[in-house]
Formats: C-alpha cells, structure tokens, sequence
C-alpha cells in the first residue's frame, strides 16, 4: 500500500505544492470579498493565514518522521517549508498594513508591550535564513553538513510559533492541542531515533 503512495508521489511534480498552497489564501481572499470571515475581518484574516502558518510548519517538521514509517514525502519538503514562510510572511504583512496600518509609533511599542508579539517576531526572523537558503545553490555553497545544522533552526522556529499561538488563544481547542501534541510527539521521535544532539547540533 505504502509502496503504491510512494510510486505515485514520485510521478507527482513539486510544483503542484505550490499550486495547491495558494488554496487556503485564495478561500481566504473568497470568504473576505462574500463577508464570510466574521464580525473582524482584519482578526479573521490575520488568524486564518495565522493557522495555514502553523498547520505547515508542522506539517513540515512531520515528513521525516512520516519517512521513517514508510511514507516518502522528501521531495516536497522544500515546497512545504516555503509554503509555510509565505503564510508567515503574509500573517506578519497583515498584523503591519490592516491591522497596524503601518503606524510605526504604535508597532514599536507593540513589540515589546504584548509578549505573544515579540515570539512571533522570534520565529519569524529565524525563519527568513532558512527559507533564503532553500535552493540547490545554498546546499551546494554551506555543504550539506552545515546546511543541515543551519537548518535545525526550524525546530526552534517552529516552538515559538506554538508558544505564540499558545499565548494569543483564548480558547484552547482541540485543533491546538492536537497541533501542539503532534510537535512534541515529532521531536520525541527524532531525540529516540537520533539522540538529544541531533535536535541542536552533531
Ligand atoms: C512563525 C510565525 C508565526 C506564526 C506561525 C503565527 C501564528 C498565529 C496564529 C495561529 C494566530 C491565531 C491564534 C488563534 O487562532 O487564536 C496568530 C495570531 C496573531 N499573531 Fe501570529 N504567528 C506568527 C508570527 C507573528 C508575527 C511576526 C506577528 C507580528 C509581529 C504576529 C502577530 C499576531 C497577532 C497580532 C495575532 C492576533 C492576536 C489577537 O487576536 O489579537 N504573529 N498568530
């Protein structure tokens, strides 16, 4: 069976990743033009490209564990973790334009006044190396040896995104908690496979 999704994934080009990573952006766009997003459409959008941000950059992190039980997703990792930055990138725009609307005098203070804020910033920033050396040329240039402990980042970057969206969540529903335990439950699996080192530095 597995065998069978392998054989297939391996026919399907990476390009059709980024096709389908416009999806959520497109219903996004689609729910904000027909007023299906909710009361605030600056809260609406700015959590829902929030989530797509989350779900990706754990659904990332998951394609190693998900190799070690048979299913290849290897080629599509690139894809995914640039898929991911881009709703990163497009959540951090929003928060800037519609919902600060570029008043630098409030945002300074914003990043320092709300915690959650200075978090999400956190992981932002340690996002932007690892998605400008996703290319051949970068792995070819750092060596895989580094390229690969540069990106161990991804871990760290992706825990504080789950403490940011840990910390602006007033509810706590059990999409978190599932997101949330699927994180610890990947990163369990790696420190039993590889040991404690891999996750840092070896
Ligand atoms: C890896 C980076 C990030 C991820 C994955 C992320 C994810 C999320 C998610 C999922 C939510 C919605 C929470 C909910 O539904 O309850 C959210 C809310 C929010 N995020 Fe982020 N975020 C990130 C970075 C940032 C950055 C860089 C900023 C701004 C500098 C930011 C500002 C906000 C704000 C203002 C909210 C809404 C809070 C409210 O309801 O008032 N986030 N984020």
């Amino acid at each position: 069976m597995l065998n069978n999704i392998n054989r297939f994934l391996k026919r399907v080009p990476t390009w059709v990743i980024y096709l389908l990573g416009t999806l959520p952006a497109l219903w996004l766009t689609f729910q904000t033009l027909t007023g299906g997003i909710g009361v605030d459409p600056v809260r609406g959008i700015e959590w829902g490209l929030g989530l797509w941000a989350v779900r990706l950059l754990i659904a990332t992190l998951c394609i190693s564990p998900l190799r070690w039980a048979g299913l290849n997703l290897l080629r599509f990792r690139r894809q995914f973790g640039l898929v991911a930055f881009a709703y990163v990138a497009l959540h951090f725009s929003a928060w800037l334009t519609i919902d600060m609307g570029l008043r630098w005098s409030q945002i300074i203070p914003d990043l320092y006044k709300r915690w959650y804020i200075l978090i999400g910033m956190s992981a932002l920033l340690l996002l932007i190396p690892l998605a400008a050396t996703s290319n051949n040329w970068s792995i070819r240039k750092l060596g895989s040896l580094n390229w690969n402990r540069l990106h161990r980042l991804a871990y760290v970057a992706t825990g504080l995104a789950m403490i940011h969206f840990l910390m602006v969540g007033k509810v706590y529903t059990w999409e978190v908690l599932i997101y949330a335990s699927i994180l610890v439950v990947q990163l369990g699996l790696r420190v039993v496979r590889n040991g404690p080192r891999s996750l840092v530095w070896a």
